[in-house]
């Protein structure tokens, strides 16, 4: 199994305080030794951690290869193609949200023409879908050879059966259920992610997964064999706040290396 980490919120650190450190650079270093197979970061439009200046550093100086999120705006679509990341993953992208709530509208019009120029560049595409085999059959049809399935839904029912969530200001309101509920809708998400993740493979596309999993949350999802790589970001940042990035990434690699 890949890991690529995500590491914008280094940047969310940094920006929380208006300077220049932490430096998100500085991680890329740290990934390599920890054996992340990948570089991800996110490129918000309303640059809220990631600034094009990190992108333009990142890329310049990254020896393992970059995956950039960004939404299918005309401005990134452009920026993307001119910094020529390994990857680009087109994520849908509210300014209100906290982060990427749900997967991407496939119907967009200009999506085809997007997927077309970052194609002409040699960039690969891959789409952040909501784990249904709709969202397969259209990434098909918009000719991509790769999806990342949204495990958002399978982390949240997680957060909210297994830990104090549900007692603090963060809890999910319409996921306060009785337990045997929240039992049942877990069991019910594990077997979607792994039906539409067979599907997807099954009519070829490569199949990656990421969002909201951590290291309570991520074993059954490695586990799904269709599944090659899975991009994870705030639970790594989190407990690299306590045991250093290097070891937060190798704990991570110990629970998903199949
Ligand atoms: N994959 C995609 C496409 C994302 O947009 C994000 C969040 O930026 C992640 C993975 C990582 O999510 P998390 O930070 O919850 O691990």
């Amino acid at each position: 199994m890949l890991l690529g980490v995500n590491i914008d919120h280094i940047a969310t650190l940094r920006e929380a305080r208006q300077i220049n450190e932490p430096n998100p650079l500085e991680a890329i270093f740290i990934l390599k030794n920890a054996g992340a197979s990948q570089i991800t970061m996110h490129l918000r439009e309303d640059r809220r951690h990631m600034h094009d200046n990190d992108l333009k550093a990142i890329l310049q100086n990254a020896f393992l290869p970059v995956n950039l999120e960004c939404s299918s705006s005309k401005e990134m679509v452009a920026l993307a193609c001119k910094s020529r990341p390994y990857r680009v993953t087109l994520v849908p992208e509210k300014r209100e949200e906290v982060t990427t709530e749900g997967g991407l509208d496939l119907k967009l019009p200009h999506l085809k023409e997007c997927i077309t120029k970052l194609f002409d560049e040699g960039i690969e595409v891959s789409l952040f879908v909501d784990p249904t085999k709709q969202a397969v059959e259209q990434s098909l049809e918009l000719g991509v050879s790769s999806i990342e399935l949204h495990t958002g839904e399978w982390a949240n029912l997680n957060l909210m059966a297994y830990t104090n969530l549900k007692h603090t200001h963060h809890s999910l309101a319409h996921l306060e259920l009785p337990p045997k509920e929240l039992q049942s809708k877990i069991n019910h998400s594990l077997q979607t992610l792994q039906k539409v993740a067979k599907y997807g493979k099954d009519q070829g596309l490569n199949i990656y997964a990421g969002h909201g999993l951590n290291y309570q949350n991520v074993k059954p999802i490695a586990q799904i064999p269709q599944i090659s790589e899975l991009n994870i970001g705030h639970s790594i940042i989190a407990r690299a706040v306590f045991v250093g990035l290097e070891r937060a990434i190798l704990q991570m690699r110990e629970l998903i290396e199949k």
